[in-house]
């Protein structure tokens, strides 16, 4: 028998061209799921993340899917199936934020924050379960949210009403989901080294003091994440459902907004 955790699983990780997505996507692979990469505009990204994942020796296939889009995400459903027969595991992961004081926020703006952190989540988990109800079998479905489901995050609005939401979606749906024997959860990531925080990085002073907030004195790195998510969408996680999984080093208990 192997010893790969995820042998035989099929995982799709949407928005997995780079950062947290491309982490996981690859660890899924590393251990041993064929992995369904996710890319919305950069295919270079999601070559690599192929590239990396067959390189640990895992299967992939690359598809190119706008979580907004309800066609595009019954494509990245429809891929999986017919390339793979199945699909066990979820993860939403294609994120945006949009930073700007409240009452300068544009609709358009909005949209696009809600339109991929919610509602991207709430349709692409709704085309993957359709699948597994109509075949009764299990699955998973991990979204990566943020503290910020929890913590406030001035001047960042949408994305806490998005991420928020993405809570209370997660709620709901591990109860709805439960008999189905589908789980349902999330992981909050604090302040994680991925392009989503290129401001942040350059950005010394700022960056020096969140730091001094992280009891662990470091950012997060992507693997972290991607360990949480290998662990979630393994057999050892079989009876957790409907929680959120805090990887932000200490950072909420420690938050003083600058
Ligand atoms: N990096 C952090 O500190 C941090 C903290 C908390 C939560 N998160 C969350 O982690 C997730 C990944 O972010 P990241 O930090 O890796 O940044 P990132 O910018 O590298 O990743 C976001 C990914 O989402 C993809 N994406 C955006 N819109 C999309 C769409 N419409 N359809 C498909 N894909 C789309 C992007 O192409 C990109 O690959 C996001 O949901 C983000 O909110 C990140």
């Amino acid at each position: 028998m192997s010893d790969k955790k995820l042998q035989g699983k099929i995982a799709i990780v949407s928005g997995a061209s780079s950062g947290i997505g491309q982490g996981i996507a690859v660890r899924l692979g590393r251990d041993g799921a064929s992995v369904v990469v996710d890319y919305r505009h950069d295919k270079a990204g999601g070559d690599e993340t192929i590239r990396q994942i067959q390189a640990a020796g895992g299967k992939a296939l690359l598809v190119q899917a706008d979580v907004s889009k309800l066609d595009d995400i019954q494509k990245l459903v429809d891929a999986t199936w017919e390339k793979f027969g199945k699909a066990d595991i979820l993860v939403n992961n294609a994120g945006v934020e949009k930073g700007a004081d409240f009452w300068e926020v544009s609709e358009k703006d909005y949209d696009m924050v809600l339109d991929v952190n919610l509602k991207g989540p709430f349709f692409l988990t709704q085309a993957f379960v359709k699948k597994l109800i109509e075949k009764n079998i299990p699955g998973r479905v991990i979204n990566i949210s943020s503290v910020h489901e929890d913590m406030v995050f001035p001047h960042f609005a949408s994305y806490c009403a998005a991420k928020g939401g993405l809570r209370m979606l997660m709620r709901d749906l591990c109860v709805e989901l439960g008999p189905k024997n589908i789980t349902v959860n999330n992981i909050a990531p604090g302040a994680i080294s991925t392009p989503i925080n290129t401001a942040l990085l350059n950005d010394k002073p700022k960056l020096n003091a969140l730091l001094n907030n992280i009891p662990l004195g470091r950012l997060g790195s992507v693997d972290d994440v991607a360990g949480l998510a290998a662990f979630l969408a393994s057999d050892e996680a079989a009876y957790i459902t409907g929680s959120t999984y805090v990887i932000d080093g200490g950072l909420m208990r420690n938050y003083k907004e600058q």
